[in-house]
């Protein structure tokens, strides 16, 4: 029961940076798209209008924030003696801006190739590719860390940890997009 409590909660702290820098992307997302407008070899769109610099940018920015602020509390914890084991840190082997940056790039490069597949896919901006839809993020962030950290995302990401993740994501990103549709920051509430 406790070793369930305790997956659950590394599985949040582990992937914060890269759940910040998606739903930060609906907040601070509009304006010019990254594709510039631009279509593709099928003369559809590349990403489509909800893929824009800003979001892009800001997610990464945010997210990398949000996550060097984890890093700066685990520090002071370890000064007052409350830090444990059970706490991942961001900083093992790999530096911090390598393991901040592949959660927060990856998630934002995983969203943006998940937008690529459905505008040739022929599904328009805003329509539902299940699955994908949800975990894109997850999937890229996971994609970066196995190539430019390895044995970070081993050490930490143990079977318990991507099952409950793969999971509750979707339940997650759900609830965000909810949030982003009330606030008037997507069309759709999903
Ligand atoms: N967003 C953004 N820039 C990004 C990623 C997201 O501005 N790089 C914002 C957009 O406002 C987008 C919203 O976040 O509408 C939600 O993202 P997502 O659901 O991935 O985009 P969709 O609008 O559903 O478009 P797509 O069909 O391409 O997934
Ligand atoms: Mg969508």
């Amino acid at each position: 029961m406790l070793e369930c409590l305790v997956v659950i909660l590394q599985s949040f702290w582990l992937m914060l940076p890269a759940y910040v820098s998606n739903s930060s992307a609906v907040l601070v997302g509009g304006g010019k798209p990254v594709d510039l407008g631009r279509t593709f070899f099928d003369n559809k769109r590349i990403f489509g209008d909800g893929k824009t610099w800003l979001g892009l940018i800001g997610g990464i920015i945010i997210g990398m924030g949000v996550g060097s602020a984890q890093i700066v509390s685990l520090n002071i914890a370890k000064i007052y003696n409350y830090y444990n084991n059970f706490i991942p840190e961001f900083d093992t082997n790999t530096s911090f801006v390598v393991i901040l940056f592949c959660l927060c790039f990856g998630a934002m490069f995983g969203d943006l190739l998940k937008s690529f597949v459905k505008r040739r896919l022929g599904i328009e901006r805003g329509k539902k590719l299940m699955i994908l839809d949800q975990l894109d993020f997850v999937l890229g962030a996971w994609l970066f860390l196995i190539i430019f950290s390895n044995d970070w995302f081993f050490r930490y990401f143990k079977l318990p940890h991507i099952i409950f993740i793969l999971l509750v994501t979707p339940l997650f990103h759900r609830v965000v997009n909810m949030i982003g549709y009330k606030l008037g920051k997507k069309k759709v509430p999903w």
